[in-house]
């Protein structure tokens, strides 16, 4: 389809077993499961629909893929096209790019964990950059505990220096976030690492073969961002006050597909409407007829800047 967006394509990886939050998750996706007020993978989603991707894989396990179509259908609800392709076993994050290879036909791609949720992230101009440039992208946000990441150690100017999973001894407190971006050679080098000694494709294998290679960019995230992943119990709770806070303090949703299809042109103001109306009966339909009666689209940042003029 001519999307009228770049050429970087959308893999939104949400299979797993989800084993640390049982039994909450024995017989429902873990990215299915509400943070606060909407399903764990509206945020995800809507982070790839911000950064102005249009075509996107949904990769889940064989049992639960019907679930997600149920939940998303095709996409063009919201001015996207949504494909959906298994994984059989939980064989690693960079299989995806092995399942997603026909999908991508040969283009960048970006990828996102669909247990992950950032906020006032602005990942579009990287989604741009990833469209023209050759090479890989990964961010860095401060926590912590490292320890339950990857861990991406840099030097002043930003270049990386070591990248590890999951390390006893951290190098950094830099963990690496669920967003990655990659050129093309994503899909022939994730088959060349082939699985692990625990059986998996490691995205972290992946990013080390880029930085041997020389073409591995990194972005620290700054404070005024959110990223939050989603994997325990303890996590998961987190992200629910977080997104309340916000919800309740702000009066702004985050993680809101149809407000970030919205934004980003996809669609117009009666599709809102007309996504708002079976939804009229929740605070979330009531909040995206707000949204139009707001008055305009720019986003808060945008709004900022024009009060600021
Ligand atoms: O959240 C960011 C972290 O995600 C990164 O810092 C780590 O480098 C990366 O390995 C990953 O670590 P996790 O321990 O959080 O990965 P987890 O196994 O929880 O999987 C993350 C998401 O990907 C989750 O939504 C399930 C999905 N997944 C995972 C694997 C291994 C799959 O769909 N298939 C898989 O085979």
């Amino acid at each position: 389809m001519d999307n009228g967006g770049g050429r970087t394509r959308g893999i939104l990886l949400a299979g797993g077993t989800g084993s640390r939050l049982w039994p909450a998750t024995r017989a429902v996706s873990k990215q299915l499961i509400p943070v606060y007020d909407k399903p764990m993978v509206y945020y995800p989603l809507a982070t790839l629909i911000s950064s102005g991707i249009r075509e996107i894989v949904i990769i889940t396990t064989p049992e639960e893929s019907g679930q997600f179509q149920r939940l998303l259908g095709n996409g063009h609800q919201w001015g996207i096209e949504l494909r959906y392709a298994v994984q059989p076993r939980p064989e690693g994050i960079a299989q995806a790019f092995l399942i997603a290879e026909e999908f991508l036909a040969g283009g960048p791609a970006a990828l996102i964990l669909g247990d992950n949720l950032f906020h006032g992230v602005d990942l579009r101009p990287f989604v741009e950059l990833c469209d023209g440039l050759s090479g890989g992208r990964i961010f860095g946000y401060p926590v912590t505990d490292p320890t339950a990441f990857g861990v991406v150690e840099f030097d002043d100017l930003g270049r990386v220096l070591s990248i590890e999973e999951k390390p006893a001894r951290p190098r950094s407190r830099y963990a690496v976030p669920g967003f990655y971006l990659y050129d093309s050679e994503v899909v022939p080098i994730a088959r060349a690492i082939g699985r692990s000694a625990r059986g998996e494709y490691e995205i972290t294998a992946v990013n080390e073969e880029y930085l041997r290679r020389g073409a591995l960019q990194v972005t620290v995230l700054g404070t005024g961002t959110a990223w939050l992943d989603t994997g325990t119990v303890a996590d998961l709770v987190r992200a629910q006050e977080y997104v309340r806070a916000i919800d309740t303090g702000q009066g702004t949703k985050v993680g809101c597909v149809e407000e970030a299809a919205w934004r980003a042109g996809f669609i117009d103001d009666d599709q809102l409407r007309e996504l708002a109306a079976p939804l009229l009966r929740s605070d979330y339909g009531s909040y995206l007829l707000r949204l139009l009666h707001a008055g305009d689209r720019v986003g808060p940042r945008e709004q900022l800047l024009t009060a600021l003029d």
